[in-house]
């Protein structure tokens, strides 16, 4: 019987592998540093499926050299390294992760949050750097309280909805701006929305949860970065695009606002040499979102489930691209 050809373009868990292993023959990458553009041209050329990874791009040029592709599986909600567009036109089943991260990643908005408001990361190193001498100070290191304050939260799918969440948790009162207002959301856990202007100018903390798309390219720039308190924090794990770095870079310089806790960049990885490295009020991760071992598994689990479904002519569990089904009559 005839095995589908897939290539897995990371290391993933050892069991996802099992799963697609089962079903198809299967090629691992086996480096850590990803594959460059060409070679991913190389190892997708004879394949049907692939599983992917975020920092894989999937445009127009790396489908042409992939004939035989019938599914591509995304581990990561995330897809703005896909062209849906033209994977779609071409009868491409696209997978995708939501949902078993959003919790987890939630978890590391709160923490990037605490970390900025409190010092946390700054007063570490300072423990480190031998400079402890006085056991306590009243007017040392002090942070900005975040329980009682207000957080704002752009993007209100499922990883803003498990922020404002823990932000109601901090008793914070929590407003939101999203494309698609959730009265259910409001009524159930008791945020308020509010127009962009409004969370701009009002939150204390502003997380970010928008996905990256031509509409969210610099969606956080110098305009909105004036209109924030000088109090502010800005807390993204979204995309490091969605926020002009070089505007944000100016914006905590000159104090325009208080700090910033970045999970992404623009770029990334973020050059050892980048001038906002040099700033203490901020806090840079490298991309660690999901980064729990319980999510990761799921993600990569889901991942090849998704993978096998469409390779088998099925519906996927999470599938970003449905009209597909249509063509292909499932
Ligand atoms: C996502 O899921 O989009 C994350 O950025 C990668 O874990």
């Amino acid at each position: 019987m005839y095995k589908p050809r897939v290539y897995v373009t990371r290391q993933i868990f050892p069991d996802a592998l099992d799963l697609i292993e089962n079903h198809a023959e299967l090629e691992l990458w086996p480096d850590e540093e990803p594959p460059s553009p060409e070679q991913l041209k190389a190892a997708l050329a004879e394949v049907d499926g692939a599983i992917i990874n975020v920092m894989d791009r999937i445009d127009h040029s790396v489908l042409d050299a992939a004939p035989n592709l019938k599914v591509i599986s995304q581990v990561a909600v995330g897809l703005d390294n896909i062209d849906i567009q033209e994977a779609t036109k071409r009868d491409i089943l696209v997978g995708y992760t939501p949902g078993v991260l959003a919790k987890s990643t939630a978890d590391l908005a709160f923490a990037l949050l605490l970390a900025v408001a409190r010092r946390v990361v700054e007063s570490d190193k300072w423990v480190r750097e031998g400079n402890w001498k006085i056991s306590h100070h009243p007017m040392f290191w002090l942070g900005s309280e975040v329980n009682g304050s207000t957080l704002g939260i752009l993007g209100l799918g499922g990883i803003g909805l498990e922020t404002a969440k823990r932000g109601m948790g901090f008793d914070m009162k929590v407003i939101y701006h999203s494309r698609t207002r959730k009265p259910d959301m409001e009524k159930k856990h008791g945020f308020k929305y509010a127009s962009l202007k409004r969370v701009l100018t009002e939150s204390d903390f502003i997380s970010i949860h928008v996905p990256l798309t031509s509409e969210t390219h610099h969606f956080i720039g110098a305009k909105q970065l004036k209109m924030m308190k000088p109090s502010a924090i800005l807390v993204n794990l979204a995309r490091g695009a969605v926020v002009d770095t070089e505007a944000l870079y100016e914006a905590l310089l000159k104090g325009q606002i208080a700090g910033a806790g970045l999970d992404v960049f623009d770029p990334e990885p973020v050059p050892p040499e980048h001038p906002i490295l040099g700033l203490d009020n901020v806090v840079v991760l490298p991309h660690i979102g999901s980064a729990s071992n319980q999510s990761r598994r799921e993600m990569h689990l889901l991942a090849a489930r998704n993978l096998v479904a469409g390779l088998q002519g099925n519906r996927m569990e999470e599938c970003a691209n449905p009209t597909v089904y249509d063509s292909l009559g499932i």
